[in-house]
């Protein structure tokens, strides 16, 4: 049974039995072998835009005996993805940048797609207003720290759903909840505001105006800061 960090772990959590799914990214492999491991009939497409990544994880794939179980495919995003009878894809370990640009770039591609699972680690409020903007509403949220560093993972499903500013920001679940964790990581995000909010230029009043209200809503969620 392949080892695997508690960040893939938690994610893995997120596909059903049964999934059709796509790994963008994939990688080491890692988290596609685990899955196969230990769900009931899953197909998997294991894609990756660097070869050298996708080599990687062709060669764990071999070396857990999956060739016939997990296709792999060389692929800038879906642009080479089939998703024809795929249900669920999988996005993480990437900026939301990214991932907004990956799943933007194909978007007739996700008609057939009902749940994204997604961890990015920056711009979170803009990856949920733009995966909610095209037919995607949050099912549910996570964070989970692995060596120290707080990753959130979202799962959005196919719906819609209209959300506050507030709510994009900080997750509608993770901020109901208010977890230590959720708090430990608006502790650390008030910090790194208060730091930069100063160096951005007077005439970026834009930015100014949105870091402003970040450090705004962020005080009047902290318990202690
Ligand atoms: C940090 S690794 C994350 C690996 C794995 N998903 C995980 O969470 O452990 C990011 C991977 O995404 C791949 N990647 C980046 N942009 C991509 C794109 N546009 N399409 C497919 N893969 C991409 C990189 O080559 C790299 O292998």
């Amino acid at each position: 049974m392949i080892k695997i960090s508690p960040r893939l772990k938690h994610l893995s959590e997120y596909i059903d039995d049964n999934s059709n799914m796509v790994d963008i990214g994939c990688d080491h492999g890692l988290l596609d072998i685990y899955l196969l491991q230990n769900k009931k009939n899953i197909k998997i497409i294991a894609s990756d835009v660097n070869k050298n990544a996708l080599n990687n994880a062709k060669n764990n794939i071999k070396k857990y005996k999956l060739e016939d179980k997990i296709t792999t495919i060389l692929s800038n995003g879906l642009d080479n993805i089939d998703t024809t009878n795929i249900d669920t894809i999988v996005i993480a370990g990437m900026g939301s940048h990214t991932i907004v640009g990956i799943l933007y770039n194909n978007l007739k591609k996700l008609k057939n797609i009902n749940k994204l699972v997604i961890q990015s680690n920056n711009d979170l409020d803009f990856l949920r207003y733009k995966v909610t903007k095209i037919g995607y509403y949050i099912a549910r949220e996570e964070l989970v720290k692995d060596a120290g560093i707080i990753y959130t993972i979202i799962e959005f499903k196919k719906g819609h759903h209209l959300y506050t500013k507030k709510q994009l920001y900080f997750g509608p679940y993770l901020l109901k909840e208010n977890s230590p964790l959720f708090q430990e990581k608006c502790k650390l995000e008030l910090k790194k505001l208060e730091q930069f909010y100063p160096l951005i230029p007077k005439n970026h009043y834009h930015h100014k105006l949105k870091t402003y209200w970040k450090i705004k809503v962020l005080k009047s969620i902290l318990t202690k800061y």
